[in-house]
């Protein structure tokens, strides 16, 4: 990665999850999940929910009964989840850009909500893989990403270093994908749902693609 992109995400999240400090009762959590309900009532190991932030998805699958273990890069992220779910199963701090610290085939369903468009394409692939490897045999990824139609958002504002990939004035990067991109970058694998839909967790309505992919490799 170019740049200090990595140390800013990394102080730039520390300092919102800092100021947002959430307890359980306040945490926001929006039903995007229940379209998977099939895959995560079948799934018998933990899920695992990437880049969990304060806890949304962590929340919605505990309350949904699962074992759950969260991850972030951010230790402000991983306290508040600690002190707010001390029934969960595992935290881990680590930063996605340096692998992942699971063993080979440890999940039947990875969450990853709004944490998969801040890298480059290189990095983006790379984390790819390393989800892969984590998932069994047609283990499923669920993800929403932001949208290039995501103009309350920053869509298509500041400099573009790759297509569709910015660089923010607090100087991280986010990318912006468009239903190409994302066919793009999971052409291996099976994609069981893709769409764009409108978020309504935030002030302002938020433009994303909400995508199911089951990893199992195509034949090309
Ligand atoms: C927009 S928040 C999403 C939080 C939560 N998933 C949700 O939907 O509310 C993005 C999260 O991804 C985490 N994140 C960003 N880049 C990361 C990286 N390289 N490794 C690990 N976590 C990262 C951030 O620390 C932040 O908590």
């Amino acid at each position: 990665m170019e740049g200090n992109y990595r140390e800013n995400s990394l102080q730039y999240w520390d300092q919102i999850h800092e100021e947002l400090d959430y307890n359980r009762n306040s945490i926001k959590v929006d039903d995007w999940l229940d379209r998977f309900e099939d895959i995560i009532d079948r799934s018998s190991l933990p899920i695992l929910d990437l880049g969990c932030g304060g806890g949304n998805n962590t929340l919605y699958l505990i309350d949904k009964g699962k074992s759950v273990i969260a991850c972030d890069q951010s230790e402000k992220a991983i306290a508040m989840i600690q002190k707010n779910f001390p029934e969960i199963k595992e935290t881990k701090r680590f930063n996605m850009l340096d692998g992942f610290p699971f063993p080979d085939n440890s999940f039947e369903v990875v969450v990853a909500d709004l944490c998969l468009h801040y890298f480059t394409e290189k990095d983006t692939l790379r984390i790819i893989s390393e989800i892969e490897r984590i998932l069994v045999p047609k283990g499923h990824l669920l993800i929403r990403v932001n949208s290039v139609n995501d103009v309350n958002h920053g869509a298509g504002q500041g400099v573009e270093i790759e297509p569709h990939l910015y660089e923010t004035e607090t100087g991280t990067i986010k990318r912006y994908f468009d239903e190409a991109d994302i066919k793009r970058f999971f052409k291996d694998y099976d994609i069981e749902y893709l769409k764009e839909e409108t978020m309504s967790r935030y002030k302002l309505e938020k433009k994303l693609y909400r995508v199911c992919v089951r990893f199992e490799k195509k034949q090309h």
